[in-house]
């Protein structure tokens, strides 16, 4: 539709004297974008005003998971293999009644041949082959599509990983309304979910922002089960404690909607816990915590903080980590993009132990 209306409102072709009908069908198209374009600017209108007005909490929590935006848009997450991800088989699993998530299953890439046009249950055989798997939780905008969240999903099946990357629940393709809980019980599931399936194969999990908090809380859930991960990777982990803090300008709120202090100067995040610090001190789990020292987002110091919060739960030799420098301007998302992030994989991977 879009490309037909640019086609026809084309002024070269009016100009040289068109057919009377062909210049009546382009007026009707040019006054059908005016009318458009006025419905978007009433829309935006529309929502500035709601924004300055008392805004109920659930547009609140709406904003800040931002998750409505599914970046980058117009893509078809049915179909990995457009993100050059030709080794992806796309599904659904059922987290709970009525939450259906959209997950992709990326195998080692030493297995692409093999893996073309296979099935679900072609991809769910390979999960006991013995290579490691990752479930990676993603950060708070977008989707699993976005370019830096395939990028770590193609840095570890290079370094002959699988990895599972789902939606939580009301991002992306997935259903239901995204809460911490929820995103919780998302993650615990997609867990025993493929627990179910790795026999004796290495399971870790690797978060990404608001991610890191959703996987120490998973974490800490299955210590409580009795359950320990073989390992977690923390990336540009975040303390809400430190953020909540009102006067920090990196607070929760802020670095989730930058600009949006404008519109509410009362935020009321506090609905959102993410106690990743307490978290940290009942994980039994090997830790390499991944951040850039540029990260603007969350401050390198305090996730310093967490990682010796985490050293002194457990000790130095099972938590480590290790930093960017600010020149190769990593920021946030970045770092999937070192050349070094292989080897700091491997390395991590083989100082992990089956205790079986
Ligand atoms: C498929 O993906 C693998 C692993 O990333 C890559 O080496 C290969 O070149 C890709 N093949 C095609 C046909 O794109």
């Amino acid at each position: 539709m879009q490309r037909r209306g640019v086609k026809q409102g084309d002024p070269s072709s009016a100009a040289r004297g068109a057919p009377r009908t062909e210049r009546r069908r382009t007026e009707g198209a040019q006054s059908q974008w005016r009318l458009k374009g006025a419905l978007l600017g009433l829309f935006i209108v529309f929502i500035l005003v709601s924004f300055s007005q008392n805004v109920p909490q659930g547009l609140i929590q709406h904003l800040v998971y931002t998750y409505r935006i599914r970046l980058p848009f117009f893509v078809d997450l049915s179909r990995p293999a457009e993100f050059s991800l030709n080794h992806t088989i796309n599904m659904y699993l059922t987290s709970e009644e009525g939450i259906s998530l959209g997950v992709w299953h990326t195998v080692p890439a030493s297995q692409w041949k093999e893996a073309q046009g296979k099935d679900l249950a072609w991809y769910q055989n390979t999960l006991s082959d013995g290579n490691p798997v990752f479930i990676y939780l993603h950060g708070n905008t977008g989707t699993r599509a976005a370019p830096h969240r395939v990028g770590v999903a193609k840095v570890l099946s290079e370094v002959g990983y699988h990895v599972l990357s789902p939606d939580y629940r009301g991002f992306g393709d997935s259903t239901g309304e995204p809460t911490e809980a929820g995103l919780t019980t998302d993650a615990l599931y997609l867990y025993k979910w493929v627990k179910a399936r790795s026999g004796n194969s290495l399971v870790a999990i690797w978060g990404h922002s608001l991610g890191t908090g959703v996987t120490t809380n998973a974490a800490a859930e299955l210590i409580k089960q009795g359950e320990v991960l073989d390992g977690v990777i923390l990336e540009g982990a975040f303390n809400s404690a430190r953020i909540q803090d009102k006067t920090n300008p990196f607070s929760w709120y802020y670095w989730k909607i930058p600009g949006t202090g404008y519109l509410f100067p009362e935020p009321s995040a506090a609905t959102f816990e993410f106690p990743s610090a307490e978290n940290l001190k009942k994980m039994r789990s090997p830790i390499l915590f991944l951040h850039s020292k540029d990260d603007h987002l969350a401050p390198i110091e305090f996730t310093q903080e967490m990682f010796e919060v985490a050293v002194r739960a457990q000790n130095a030799e099972r938590v480590k980590m290790v930093s960017f420098d600010g020149s190769l301007g990593y920021l946030h998302n970045g770092l999937y993009r070192d050349p070094n992030l292989p080897d700091i994989l491997k390395k991590f991977v083989r100082s992990l132990k089956k205790d079986d």
